[in-house]
């Protein structure tokens, strides 16, 4: 039976790689583009969702480590390391312990989520808690990098952004064309600019008539782009994007430029209610930071700003499974304790609300 070969197989024509190039994959990429009813009746629009939870470590990341591993390892890397709020540092040791090789991974003490750690030490991957925030784990890491023999594997890495970019054509290749607007959250700004590269290569191929609009969101306490300036002690609950000093910052901002783009902020309680939107109305369960594509197309629906009709896609970066503690929270902070019932049918038929036929 035909299966999805992953990014490197299935796009080798469009991605730098020859037959020197070992290729290390999990399969990841051939994620679906979900019709989201729900989203498309709020908003007027016809909206889809790209859930990419659905990649071998539970994130969009592995698209990117498919590629920077494959080539580490073709320029004889025995090392790989990078920082990250999680999910990096999940994708990295992950395919290097698909390769054989070791990754060292640097992540902020106490502000990355349960389900990732466990990711980064199930894969045996050496990590290491930085008493700092992500920006100083990145500094550490490029330092590393320069002056010893380990490879960095962060978004800095252009082969990173090469293998997010074919998230873009496995859109192109659903909708037959590109969407009108694309919303998805930005922490370094990698990924924003990765789809902007994979769609502006769709149009100079002519397989698109033209460039979505890409609208990109952070999370209020955590938003240099959107402020026009570094944030020293970035704050927010989507700990995937508490990011202040972007590394692709300067990238983004031409990109914005060129798909008459936008950049939005959005709260932390915006956020969670996104979360449990799409959850519980489309039937996607994302981590926090992947729920801000949806606040952010609620907000500029409501704004005007997305005309009735258009296509819009939404990325969803991270399964809900990675950082699940927010979808048992309660309004006024408690916890969901769902409820307690003897071994009685009857019971339970009187908790459901149910009344038996005849
Ligand atoms: N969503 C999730 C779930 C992420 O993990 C990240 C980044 C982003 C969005 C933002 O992507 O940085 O390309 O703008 N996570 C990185 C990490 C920083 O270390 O896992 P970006």
């Amino acid at each position: 039976a035909k299966q999805w070969r992953g990014v490197l197989h299935e796009y080798a024509d469009r991605l730098d790689i020859s037959d020197k190039t070992p290729i290390i994959s999990l399969g990841e990429g051939g994620t679906p583009l979900i019709a989201a009813r729900a989203l498309s009746e709020r908003t007027g629009a016809r909206v889809y969702v790209k859930f990419e939870g659905m990649n071998p470590t539970g994130s969009f990341k592995d698209r990117g480590m498919t590629m920077a591993v494959s080539k580490a390892v073709e320029h004889g890397a025995k090392a790989i390391i990078c920082a990250s709020t999680g999910n990096t540092s999940a994708s990295a040791a992950a395919y290097a312990a698909h390769a054989g090789i070791t990754a060292a991974v640097l992540v902020p003490e106490g502000k990355i989520a349960m389900g990732k750690l466990s990711q980064a030490v199930a894969h045996n991957g050496q990590l290491i808690q930085i008493q700092g925030n992500f920006d100083d784990c990145l500094n550490i890491a490029r330092d590393l990098a320069e002056n010893y023999p380990v490879h960095l594997v962060n978004s800095v890495n252009n082969d990173r952004i090469e293998g997010q970019k074919t998230a873009a054509f496995e859109i192109v290749e659903v909708l037959e064309d590109a969407p009108d607007f694309h919303f998805i959250p930005v922490g370094n700004a990698g990924n924003y600019t990765a789809y902007t590269r994979g769609y502006t290569e769709e149009l100079e191929r002519g397989a698109t008539t033209k460039l979505p609009r890409m609208f990109g969101f952070q999370a209020s306490g955590s938003a240099p782009i959107v402020r026009g300036e570094l944030v020293r002690h970035p704050e927010t609950i989507a700990s995937a994007i508490r990011i202040g000093n972007p590394a692709s910052w300067e990238l983004a901002l031409t990109a914005r430029e060129k798909t008459d783009g936008y950049f939005g902020a959005i709260d932390d309680d915006k956020i969670l209610l996104a979360q449990k939107i799409l959850a519980s109305e489309v039937g996607v369960f994302v981590e926090p930071a992947s729920a801000i594509s949806v606040a952010g197309l609620l907000e500029r629906a409501e704004a005007g700003q997305v005309p009735a009709g258009s296509t819009v896609v939404l990325t969803v970066t991270g399964h809900g499974l990675k950082d699940p503690q927010w979808a048992l929270r309660t309004e006024d902070g408690g916890q969901v304790t769902p409820t307690i019932v003897p071994v009685d049918t009857a019971e339970v038929a009187s908790v459901l609300g149910l009344v038996a036929e005849r």
